[in-house]
């Protein structure tokens, strides 16, 4: 199959909505990260994102609304707590998990009885459902366990071949995937960090928010994940990733004991130059939201860079923070040194 990849004007969102209404696959970007779309309700349709990314049918897929007029069908019933979480954060990049509406196809909830919705702020997301009428389920536009990407050339590198066409948008603002929080049981439990914190929407909800525990440490053996997608390997470069926990120059002392061909930093801007390895830098120390921006493409680039074994910086885990441990973790195989 020949993959497009087009600017936005008005002919190429006209293509995609077209594509959309007649069960194909569109890429393109959202405030988040690049997603594979397909209409949500079309189960034959939805198949072929888990054939183009090679995922695992069990892993449910996020329906993308641009109103709050489409959640009709799409769940069966809006709790008051999606209604408080909507009003403060949407159009943006939080996923809700409420109780499936019989539209949803089965292929898109991966047969559970929830769907995860979410409204995104992107302004080619909002004009494609517009234009379309179709409320799609996307994933990220990564192959099954690579790094999610962030612009189109890395939607092409992943994508080329398995669907049709790719908008290109630029770059994604945030660069990590959005919250997910479900609001199924007695407590909203957040299941994935992103942009949006825990904090945030605690505040919004007057409550707190739990957290899955799934999300800074490994899933024990056996056991279930509240979110699918939670238990697998995931965002992982070619190279082997280890974090690293502890100051600037303990973290130098290691990577000079550690140099040889091969052996790669991941680090905070303005430490490259001072370090005995090549690095690649991902962000500011000190602002979380220029690490979620950068983290992805960082891991791409170290694998284009050739890097077997990379050595990389450890964000917090608090806020934002929280999004870029989660995903860094997971890149690592849950590999962490203290220093
Ligand atoms: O920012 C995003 O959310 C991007 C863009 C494209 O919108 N999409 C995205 O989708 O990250 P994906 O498929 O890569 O990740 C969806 C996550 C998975 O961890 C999945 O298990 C979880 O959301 N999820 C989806 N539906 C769920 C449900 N009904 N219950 C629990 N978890 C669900
Ligand atoms: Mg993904």
């Amino acid at each position: 199959m020949e993959t497009k990849v087009l600017p936005v004007n008005d002919e190429s969102i006209a293509l995609a909505a077209d594509l959309l209404q007649r069960g194909e696959l569109v890429a393109l970007p959202t405030e988040t990260v690049y997603g594979i779309a397909a209409d949500a309700r079309n189960g034959e349709a939805v198949k072929k994102i888990f054939e183009a990314k090679g995922r695992p049918q069990d892993n449910p897929l996020i329906v993308h609304i641009c109103g709050l007029e489409m959640l009709h069908g799409i769940v069966s019933e809006v709790p008051e707590r999606a209604k408080k979480l909507a009003a403060a954060f949407w159009p943006g990049p939080l996923t809700m998990v409420m109780p499936r509406g019989p539209e949803v196809s089965e292929v898109t909830c991966a047969g559970l009885d929830t769907v995860g919705v979410r409204m995104p702020s992107h302004p080619v997301v909002q004009a494609v459902i517009r234009k379309s009428g179709v409320a799609f389920a996307a994933p990220s536009a990564n192959l099954s366990g690579k790094p999610s990407p962030t612009n189109a050339a890395d939607t092409y590198t992943d994508m080329n071949g398995r669907l049709p066409l790719i908008l290109d948008g630029g770059e994604c603002t945030y660069g990590v995937e959005s919250t997910v929080v479900s609001l199924i049981g007695e407590h909203p439990m957040l299941l994935r960090p992103g942009y949006i914190t825990k904090e945030q929407m605690e505040q919004a909800l007057g409550e707190d928010v739990l957290v899955s525990h799934a999300i800074l440490e490994k899933l024990n053996e056996g056991e279930v994940a509240r979110s699918p997608g939670m238990k697998y390997k995931h965002y992982a470069p070619k190279a082997d990733v280890t974090i690293l926990h502890g100051s600037f120059s303990a973290y130098r002392k290691y990577l000079a004991a550690h140099a040889e061909d091969g052996v790669w930093g991941l680090c905070f801007d303005g430490e490259a130059d001072k370090l005995p390895v090549p690095c690649i830098e991902y962000g500011r120390q000190d602002d979380p939201a220029t690490q979620a921006h950068r983290l992805f493409s960082a891991l791409r680039e170290l694998d284009r860079a050739g890097a077997k074994v990379v050595y990389a910086r450890c964000p917090e885990k608090d806020g934002v923070s929280m999004a870029v441990y989660n995903r860094l973790i997971r890149a690592a195989a849950f590999r962490v040194v203290e220093l």
